[in-house]
């Protein structure tokens, strides 16, 4: 069985990772004349930040029920998508595996990185379609799959049996974008790492938690990977601003929790209204806090609505007739299905 040591680019594995001055010295000192700070205090801003959070990860690891240990932060989890990609694919060799249409990032980070990516094509119903990857599964040089679950921009959670088939058959890295996962009635794969050592699970404060602008994103996955990460991670990739922040929203979940309430419910309403209307032929239905709307005047419709200011994403370049529509608040949602109304069919 392929160990993450094995799968790692040599470079990598035989790297002396930096040592910062925090890494040095672990204690409380005095006198701090080791790191070329500027010694008059700025509320603490004038220190670098603890470069592997650990206040905030202890905080973390009690709201998402994954020890501090097997956890990775990043700099959002844009950051941790090209990490992962620099440290087991060794540019113009190895390769990628996505299940499209999907997130861009993947396939950005990977032509960033010189790896090729395999797009295999979802399901009509827009799971996995592990028979058609199976060939690419048994390729040693792709060594990293990424499923996003709930998918963007189709917005479904992925079916669990397939997820598992891919666990169990994929030598290589198997990544799990969980970004919309708390808007989603199911649990998260980070709860199962002591099964899947290769198994790296994402998340981020970007989507429910509504913290998009300090970008933090989240690694779950086992203690060697977490180390690989954290040898080739920029020293201090989460700032100091951003772990306070962080840690002061995570206080008290309440008001995350009664938002997502609200968009859950938003997105039905929304759902059920478009539905409704004749300029679309599908509104698939969605785990996420954004749905997926087919229209033949796809492009029309995108024009339209930015032309007044209001924007969604239209997708139709990577999927016929696709627009991919964010739930707002009930007051925007509110508007833009009085616009939409006014399309006549
Ligand atoms: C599936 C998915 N993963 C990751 C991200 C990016 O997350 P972050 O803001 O943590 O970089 C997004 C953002 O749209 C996303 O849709």
């Amino acid at each position: 069985m392929n160990t993450i040591d094995s799968l790692l680019r040599h470079n990598i594995r035989a790297l002396t990772p930096y040592s910062s001055a925090r890494d040095d010295f672990k204690g409380a000192a005095r006198i701090r004349l080791d790191a070329n700070e500027n010694p008059y205090d700025r509320e603490g801003l004038n220190r670098y930040p603890d470069p592997y959070q650990s206040v905030l990860k202890k905080r973390i690891s009690a709201v998402k029920s994954v020890p501090a240990e097997n956890t990775f932060l990043g700099n959002g989890s844009d950051e941790v998508i090209d990490l992962l990609i620099r440290a087991f694919c060794r540019p113009g060799i190895d390769k990628v595996l996505t299940f499209t249409p999907t997130y861009g990032m993947y396939k950005v980070s990977a032509a960033i990185n010189d790896a090729e990516v395999i797009e295999v094509p979802l399901t009509a119903d827009f799971q996995p379609d592990t028979d058609a990857a199976w060939k690419h599964m048994r390729d040693k040089n792709v060594k990293i799959a990424f499923l996003c679950s709930p998918n963007n921009p189709t917005g479904n959670l992925m079916d669990s049996a397939r997820v598992m088939d891919l666990l169990q058959h994929f030598g290589g890295i198997t990544v799990i974008d969980e970004a919309y996962i708390d808007f989603a009635d199911a649990e998260s794969w980070s709860q199962r790492l002591e099964e899947f050592p290769r198994l790296v699970v994402l998340q981020t404060l970007s989507k429910a938690y509504g913290l998009a602008g300090i970008r933090l994103g989240m690694a779950f996955a086992s203690k060697e990977m977490i180390a690989v990460l954290n040898r080739i991670k920029p020293p201090y990739n989460v700032n100091a601003l951003t772990q306070t922040e962080a840690l002061n929203q995570l206080k008290d979940r309440g008001s995350m929790v009664k938002e997502v309430k609200n968009l859950v419910r938003e997105r039905q309403k929304l759902s059920e209204i478009l539905a409704c209307l004749p300029i679309f032929t599908t509104i698939h239905p969605s785990d996420a806090n954004f749905l997926l709307a087919i229209s033949p005047r796809a492009d029309e419709i995108y024009e339209r609505l930015s032309a007044k200011g209001v924007l969604i994403r239209n997708r139709s370049s990577v999927l016929p007739g696709a627009l991919r529509i964010t739930v707002g608040t009930p007051e925007e949602n509110d508007q833009l299905i009085a616009m939409l109304r006014n399309f006549k069919s």
